[in-house]
This record gives structure tokens, sequence and C-alpha cells, in this order.
């Protein structure tokens, strides 16, 4: 089989992982690099080996009539003109989440790549966890029973500064929740396999914060078959150390996700103590991306069913934005509210 020919472009911190997961397939190759920085292409030669390269991803796809994906991993800033020129390629893409940084944009974005029956995939690789997959058999071999309620609590000081982090996050309008709670929210609809209806949030910035706009996010989230999680995150917490717990209460007992990449447990409801549940082993960014880059190979080579949809994405992007909305206005906002109708897949509430 010859592999799948894939232009890699923007070449920062996630790039790079991808590049690394690329070259581990077997079943792709990177035939070019694009990035306006010439450092970053620089980089990624020395590491990665030579390719053609390009200063954007419309000039490489423009060059390449050979090129037959695109990994799209720039900042989520006027993505248009790039999945316009993938699209008019008939080139398949995987584009890193957040695919924009408003719903009415994001939504443009799949209708020009769905208009033209183009394949778009978003960069959801937490789905793709050896964790997730147990939540979900925990959740569903009914050894807890139904699943009720969740308090999602993920406690970080992202210190922004980092070489090793993109810089965007400094300035951008609510950081976290469109480059880290978009994670969260992706993974409480496939989890529970339900979809939002209301939510009522609060966003503020701590006094010591980095950020320029709103790095703490509390909200509650009101889900279609009755599920309630409370949600709270921040990027600026008090401790270096991180915390994270992902705890859902059901009718016979919980789960309980102790770290983001690991760490499951459960108890029956009488149980005194929680019970770990075994996890293959994990290298952390790389295990995941490669079950996602799996995911859009099947769909791209073996005609499988696109998974992490731009359209699918549209519902947690919703819930993005009905959060910040939700916490300027000081009420509750409906997911009907925020979405798009011709993109609703689901009865709202009255
Ligand atoms: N899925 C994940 O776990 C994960 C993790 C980190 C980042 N991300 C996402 O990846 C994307 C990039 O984040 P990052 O941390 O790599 O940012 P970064 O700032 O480190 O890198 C972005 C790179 O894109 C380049 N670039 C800018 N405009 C471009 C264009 N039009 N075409 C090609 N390249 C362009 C920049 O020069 C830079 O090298 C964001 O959407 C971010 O949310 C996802």
């Amino acid at each position: 089989m010859t592999p799948l020919k894939v232009v890699l472009a923007g070449l920062g911190v996630r790039g790079r992982y991808w590049a690394e997961v690329l070259t581990r397939s077997p079943r792709c190759e990177i035939i070019a690099y694009a990035d306006p920085n010439p450092a970053a292409c620089e980089r990624m030669a020395a590491q990665y080996g030579e390719r053609p390269t390009f200063k954007s991803t419309e000039d490489a796809l423009a060059a390449l009539p050979d090129a037959q994906a695109l990994v799209l991993a720039n900042p989520p800033i006027g993505r248009e003109s790039q999945i316009r020129a993938a699209t008019e390629r008939g080139i398949p893409m995987l584009v890193e989440k957040p695919l924009a940084l408003t719903v009415e944009e994001a939504a443009h974005l799949v209708s020009i790549a769905e208009a033209a029956n183009v394949p778009l995939m978003v960069g959801l690789n937490f789905r793709y966890l050896a964790v997730t997959k147990e939540v979900m058999r925990l959740l569903g071999d009914g050894i807890v029973g139904k699943a009720s309620f969740g308090r999602f609590t993920y406690e970080r000081y992202r210190d922004g500064n980092r070489a090793d982090l993109n810089k965007y996050p400094l300035t951008m309008d609510q950081p976290m929740l469109w480059e880290q709670s978009i994670h969260h929210f992706d993974l409480m609809r496939y989890i529970y396999g339900q979809e939002p209806v209301l939510i009522q949030a609060q966003t503020w910035n701590p006094p010591w914060s980095m950020y320029q706009s709103d790095a703490n996010v509390a909200a509650i989230i009101t889900f279609d078959k009755g599920m309630i999680v409370n949600y709270q995150g921040t990027w600026q917490s008090g401790w270096a150390e991180p915390r994270f717990e992902w705890r859902t209460d059901c009718t016979n007992g919980v789960v309980s996700q102790q770290d983001q990449f690991g760490k499951l447990f459960f108890a029956q409801q009488a149980e005194p103590t929680l019970n770990e549940i075994p996890l293959p082993p994990h290298e952390m960014w790389i295990t995941e991306t490669s079950g996602l880059l799996e995911a859009f190979l099947n769909c791209v080579i073996d005609g499988e069913p696109l998974q992490c949809s731009g359209r699918d994405h549209l519902m947690s992007l919703a819930m993005v934005e009905a959060c910040a909305i939700s916490s300027r206005e000081a009420r509750s906002v409906t997911i009907a509210s925020v979405l798009p109708s011709e993109f609703g897949h689901y009865d709202p509430i009255s």
C-alpha cells in the first residue's frame, strides 16, 4: 500500500507532535511543510527530515498535485483560506481544535467542506485515550448503574510564557474556554452520549493571571437525557501542581478519572474504597494522537465514516460560546440559541 501523502501545515508546538505521529505511521508520509515562520520550518526539517517547504498552506497545496491530505495545526484564527484551498482540491483535512473562535465562523467552515463533500475532521485527540474508552465501558456495562450527574474539575497553573507553549492564548478572548474547556465539553458529549441543552456559567480572571482574558470557568451544564455536570476549570491555579478529577455519580456507584490521561477508578454504592482499573501504557500526546490519526486514515483510505466531524464539533463550540454569553450577560443560555438552526440535530428544551 502506498502511504497517503500528507501536507503538514502549522509547525509550532502541536505541529511537532503531529510530525512525530505522522512519521511513526506506516500508512502515511509527510510530503511538505507549510508555515510562515522560517525558523519553524528549519526546526522541523532538522528534526524530521528535509521536505519541500512553503510559506503558506495555500501555496503548498497549489504546488503539490500529488497531495492527498492536509493536517492543519495553525492557530484557530482565520482558517477559511486554508480550508477553501484544500476543499477546492478535494483534499481531506484534519484540523486542530477549536475549528474557529466563534460558532458562526466554524459553521461557515463546515459548510464549505460539506458543500464539496470533503472530509473535515477536528483534532479531538482525548477521545482516543484508553481511559476514555474504559470510562465508556464502565458506564455502559451496568456495574455502577446509570450515569446521573457529574463533577469535572481541571486545575492547572499554565505558564503561558513557557518556551514550549504557544503564545496566542495570552492575549485571546476566553483562552481557557476556547483552548482547553473545548476538549472537556467534547468529552462530556462523547462519553455520556448526550447533547447539551442549557448552560449557566461564570468566567473570571484571578488577580495574578498572566492571561489578558479569563482563565477561570465555572459552569453548570444540563444535557438532553438528564445528565447535569458541575464544571470548574482553571489555567491559573494558585498551585503549580495540576489536579484533575472527573467523577460521575450513577444509580449504583461512581466512576472517577483522576488524571487527564489516565488513572481510573470506580466504586459501587456501598463499597468503602475505590477500585482501580488497569490501563495500558500511554505516551502523552502521542498514543492518543496516533489513535486520532488512525481514525482519519480509516476514513480517507478505507472509506469508514468520519469521526470528530466539523459538524459534530459545532455542538461543543456552542457550549463554549454559551458559557461566554452566560457569564457576560449573567443568565442561563440555551444551546439552541447559540447553534445555527441548520446545524441543530436535537430537540431543544422548551
Ligand atoms: N489537540 C491538542 O491536544 C492540542 C494541543 C496543543 C495545541 N492544539 C491546537 O493546535 C493549534 C496550534 O497550536 P500550537 O500550540 O501549535 O500553536 P503555536 O503558536 O505553537 O504554533 C502555530 C504555528 O502555526 C504557524 N502558522 C500561523 N499561521 C499559519 C498559516 N496560515 N498556515 C500555516 N502555519 C501557520 C505559526 O507560525 C506557528 O509556527 C491550535 O488550534 C491549538 O488549539 C491542540
